[in-house]
């Protein structure tokens, strides 16, 4: 077989791997082969590459895939499960900013010549799409490793400077083609770099708060989407395809996430919103609730009918899944019918409930989503909600609410609600929660673990 057919099968193989392994990603029963599949996928296309253009040896290909995946695998032990989004940050970031550095060695190496059509097209749209891209994310970065302020920045006539810089840098990108004879094309094409890199910037630092997880995800896009015109640019199907399918993947989970909050991406993008600065945080807890102990909670839970979990971020960070799931065995074997509720944006990233729980074996029959299980909370004896605060906000029912609009699960219409965290502190959203302070709750304080540790004595103690 020629050589060529050789490649052109391998770039195909890894087409139609990283497909079947994004289709596994749907459930979290097949994500784990899902994963394996697509990193196998990115084994393939990558040597592929690198041995048909003659870029390295394969003792350089091997040396080079030992340091990165070393480099891979100690980050993915070393780095905690709530820190995911800053890494996927930083991963987009990478991207990104080598999708950039493509078409500037292209750009580089045709000596400014570049020519217009769809080859000059692609190099700027991969600059600009791979420089905001890359310095984006490392602001989203910087935010959520709480290296710089949460909180959008804003200032006047931000709106309008962004227009601005993004038609800045298409006219420069134009020029930068020799279109009109403006300027020089090297001069123009430095510009234009630089712009984008500045319009990242911009774009941004007016998100904040509860909605830098859904920046995240958009930036996943556009580095698929700077990764996909990157494969114009060298003329690679099987980047075009996988650029295409992370643009496409980043996208469709942008839109899930704006859904679960009740926001449009404009909104997001766009309207500085996450935020909490102008709210007066000095009255946040200074309310009288009722405490309860782990005996207290084991007798309201140990003789109903009806328990519906309620986890959150609280959960994950206390890794505290396992002895949820203690708990809920406890419980049904003392003939307590006991569900599992997952809100679409509980946690920190989408699905961290759903892979927490899974992790801890508990059966998929018994988690559902808010949807399913919304309407079920009026007729339940008890909710334990355990390191979750947000999603069971009940001011996302007032209109003037910074969370007003977020779908939340409608845990204060059971008959008891027992919320599982150390404090009374804000959530995510950085708002008091009046679930806390109804006459049907009580407050579970400590670590989510330990509290459940306890809680799991107590229920086996029970008569
Ligand atoms: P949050 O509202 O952030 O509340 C988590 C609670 O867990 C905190 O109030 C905290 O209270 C408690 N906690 C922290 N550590 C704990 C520990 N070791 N043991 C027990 N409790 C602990 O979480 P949520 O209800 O899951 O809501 C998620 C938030 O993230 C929402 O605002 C959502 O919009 C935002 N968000 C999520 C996503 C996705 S995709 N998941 C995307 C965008 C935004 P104490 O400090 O008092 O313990």
């Amino acid at each position: 077989m020629n050589g060529h057919i050789i490649v052109e099968l391998a770039y195909l193989l890894s087409a139609i791997l990283f497909v079947v392994g994004l289709k596994r990603l749907q459930s979290p029963a097949t994500a784990r082969a899902g994963n394996a599949i697509a990193a196998a996928a990115m084994l393939i296309a990558i040597v592929t590459t690198m041995v048909d253009n003659q870029i390295l040896s394969w003792t350089e290909i091997i040396i080079g895939l030992m340091i990165g995946g070393l480099i891979g695998g100690i980050s993915s032990y070393a780095v905690k499960m709530t820190a995911m989004p800053q890494m996927v940050g930083l991963f987009n970031g990478f991207g990104g900013g080598a999708s950039a550095l493509v078409a500037i060695a292209e750009f580089v190496t045709l000596k400014g010549q570049i020519g217009v059509g769809t080859h000059g097209i692609s190099v700027m749209a991969t600059v600009i799409i791979g420089g905001v891209t890359f310095s984006g994310s490392m602001i989203a970065f910087l935010k959520l490793q709480e290296w710089m302020t949460g909180n959008p920045i804003v200032y006047p006539l931000q709106k309008t400077l962004n227009a601005l810089l993004f038609l800045a840098a298409l006219a420069t990108g134009i020029f930068a083609l020799g279109v009109g004879h403006v300027g020089d094309p090297w001069t123009m094409f430095w510009i234009l770099t630089a712009i984008s890199l500045v319009l990242g910037v911009t774009l941004t630092i007016p998100i904040g708060g509860a909605d830098m997880p859904v920046v995240i995800s958009l930036l996943n896009s556009y580095s698929g989407l700077a990764g996909a015109a990157a494969g114009f640019v060298v003329m690679n199907m099987v980047l075009i395809i996988a650029g295409a399918l992370v643009g496409a993947s980043g996208i469709i989970l942008t839109m899930i996430m704006c859904k679960g909050m009740n926001r449009s991406l404009a909104n997001v993008a766009f309207g500085a919103f996450g935020g909490t600065a102008h709210i007066d945080k000095s009255q946040i807890g200074k309310r009288p609730v009722k405490r309860a102990d782990a005996e207290m909670v084991a007798a309201e839970l140990g003789y109903v009918h009806s328990v519906i979990f309620v986890p959150g971020y609280g959960l994950a960070v206390a890794q505290a899944q396992h002895e949820l799931r203690k708990v809920g065995d406890l419980l049904e074997a003392r003939g307590v019918d006991v569900k599992y509720a997952v809100h679409p944006v509980a946690g920190r990233m989408p699905g961290h409930m759903n892979v927490l729980l899974a992790e801890a074996d508990v059966p998929y029959n018994k988690l559902f989503d808010r949807d399913e299980i919304n309407d079920d909370f009026p007729d339940t004896d008890a909710v334990l909600i355990i390191g979750a605060n947000d999603v069971c906000n009940p001011a996302a029912r007032d209109p003037k609410s910074v969370i007003a609009g977020m779908p939340i699960m409608d845990v204060d219409k059971a008959r008891r609600t027992i919320v599982m965290k150390r404090s009374l502190s804000p959530g995510f959203a950085g708002i008091d929660n009046d679930l806390f302070y109804n006459d049907n709750n009580l407050m579970f304080f400590g670590d989510a673990k330990n509290s459940l540790a306890e809680l799991v004595k107590a229920i086996r103690e029970l008569p």
